[in-house]
């Protein structure tokens, strides 16, 4: 199934000048950017991102870090790329992640764990309705297309 995934770099990623590197593995395994764009979240949006752990002990400190700097959003798709995107990321705890993933490699703590990927296709559906416009997504094909599906 050819899906669409939401994925974030945080502004932990961004201050480490990690954006590259998170890019690259993205593109490097195979998955399509289709959207981008660089941005300070707002609390608002914050909150629309994260609604599903309003309450928990974690949420403002949550917020807190996902407002404190610059942030790039983007949209990627491929053959199952909610689940090829949770993979590349790793496990939430950056300590526990294994090494070759995106927050095993460069990641310490469970807050600051660089990159954000959606869980489900509903999810990525929300996320991506919450920071792009259907205008602002980009219908095209890449010339090895047809050697990342199968
Ligand atoms: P994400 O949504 O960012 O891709 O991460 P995830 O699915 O692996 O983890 P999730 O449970 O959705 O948590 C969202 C983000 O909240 C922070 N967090 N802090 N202090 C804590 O116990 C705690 N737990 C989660 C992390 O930044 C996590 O990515
Ligand atoms: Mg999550």
């Amino acid at each position: 199934m050819v899906e669409r995934t939401f994925v974030m770099i945080k502004p932990d990623a961004f201050g480490r000048r990690l954006c590259g590197e998170i890019i690259r593995r993205y593109e490097a395994k195979g998955l399509k950017l289709v959207g981008m764009k660089l941005q300070i979240v707002s609390r608002d949006l914050a909150e629309k991102h994260y609604a599903e752990h309003a309450g928990k002990g974690f949420y403002e400190s949550l917020l807190e870090f996902i407002m404190s700097g610059p942030t790039v959003q983007m949209v990627w798709e491929g053959q199952n790329a909610v689940a090829v995107g949770r993979k590349l990321n790793g496990a939430t705890n950056s300590q526990e992640a294994d090494l070759g993933t995106i927050r095993g490699d460069f990641g310490m703590t469970v807050q600051n764990n660089l990159v954000h990927a959606s869980d489900s296709v509903e999810t990525a559906k929300r996320e991506i309705e919450i920071y792009f416009d259907e205008s602002e997504l980009w219908d095209y094909s890449m010339p090895d297309g047809h050697w990342l599906v199968n």
